[in-house]
């Protein structure tokens, strides 16, 4: 049972769904497994080194023949080396982590790549899709990471109305259902994080899986207070503690923690700065959210790869509190196209 859209056409998929990049999250094997199950996978790079990202796309490619993606980040010095990377191996799709640039946009179209930002707002869907971008992911202010505060229900018909491309939907998708109002609404598919993070697929440790499992949709917050930038993400003892914590207390921690991300990937301080200079490029971000940025990567993966719910970020959309189980990409792909169509079949007749 498939649904063809513009998604599918585009890139090449059997399903119109996507596995976003989550840093420390979306390796090689969430990726395999999710274009094994018909899916697009795309691989979060801004948390590996060029090496790393290197070898993961190898590693992916030794796992299926099918379409993936590879997000990265635009602001970053060595955004063009990893380019040429997703050129060279043949990547068929990028996204991009935090905002994108109109010229490594170009780099990329010009070498086949399909080009998919993600976008929070409308004025940033019209941006980017004037830049030459082939798709756009939007994500409501109810998915996890750094996200927005405009609810799906209202800005996905926006984006819909304003841009020619193919709008993919973000934030707060996990079933057969979500996809169909998606594609109501005028989407040409849905994109989801937390729900492929809870796969017995993902490299998540199970004591981070199991805090989400029992999340509630209100144990669900955003905080400013991890990097400056509206974070979704599970409220817990580090939530709590950085927000009763002081500016001093904060600006020590960042430091401690870039510093740890800095010896994790082997960058130069003077290349943190060129980041952190790019970072602060064209938007109002004072230095120290510059370097409360900079920390957030190690706090990430203090949760995603040593398992650590109590110092690390766990980062979530609103959806973890309505998820409870753990299927494998095929399941859930499986299980979503065919609640999809039993939905189709459900509609009243408008006839
Ligand atoms: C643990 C986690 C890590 C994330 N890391 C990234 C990232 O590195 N780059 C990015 O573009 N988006 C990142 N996001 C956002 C997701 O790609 C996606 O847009 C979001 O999860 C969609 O909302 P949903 O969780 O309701 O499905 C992350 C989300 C989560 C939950």
């Amino acid at each position: 049972m498939t649904i063809d859209t513009p998604l599918t056409e585009l890139v090449g998929v059997r399903h119109p769904l996507v596995q976003t990049g989550m840093g420390w999250v979306a390796g090689p094997r969430l990726v395999s497994a999710t274009a094994n199950a018909g899916g697009l996978g795309i691989l979060a790079s801004a948390t590996m080194t060029v090496e790393q990202l290197r070898s993961a796309v190898r590693e992916v490619k030794s796992r299926t023949d099918a379409p993936f993606g590879v997000n990265l980040r635009a602001d970053a010095g060595d955004a063009a080396e990893r380019a040429r990377i997703i050129v060279d191996e043949g990547v068929k799709a990028a996204s991009f982590a935090l905002a994108p640039s109109r010229e490594l946009i170009a780099r990329l179209k010009d070498a086949g790549v399909v080009v998919i930002p993600s976008v929070g707002a409308r004025r940033h869907a019209e941006k980017v899709a004037a830049w030459g971008a082939d798709a756009v992911v939007v994500q409501g202010g109810e998915g996890g990471g750094h996200t927005g505060s405009v609810a799906t229900t209202v800005l996905l018909p926006q984006v819909v109305d304003a841009v020619d491309i193919p709008v993919i939907a973000a934030g707060g998708f996990h079933d057969g259902r979500g996809l169909v109002a998606a594609l109501a609404y005028g989407a040409a598919g849905i994109a989801m994080g937390t729900r492929f993070l809870l796969t017995s697929d993902s490299t998540v440790p199970d004591p981070v899986k199991a805090r989400y499992l029992a999340a509630a949709v209100q144990d669900v917050t955003v905080t400013t207070q991890v990097d400056g930038l509206p974070h979704r993400m599970l409220r817990s003892e580090l939530v709590d503690t950085l927000e009763r914590s002081g500016r001093a207390a904060s600006l020590w921690r960042a430091v401690r923690h870039a510093a740890a991300f800095r010896r994790e990937t082997g960058m130069s301080w003077a290349a943190m700065v060129r980041d952190g200079l790019a970072m602060k490029h064209g938007r109002e971000l004072t230095w120290s959210q510059v370097l409360l940025a900079a920390s957030t990567p190690m706090l990430l993966r203090a949760a995603m790869v040593d398992g650590r719910t109590d110092l690390g970020v766990m980062a979530a959309g609103q959806v973890a509190g309505v998820i409870d189980d753990l299927p494998s990409c095929a399941e859930l792909v499986d299980r979503i196209m065919a609640e999809a169509h039993a939905v189709l079949h459900r509609l009243p007749d408008a006839g």
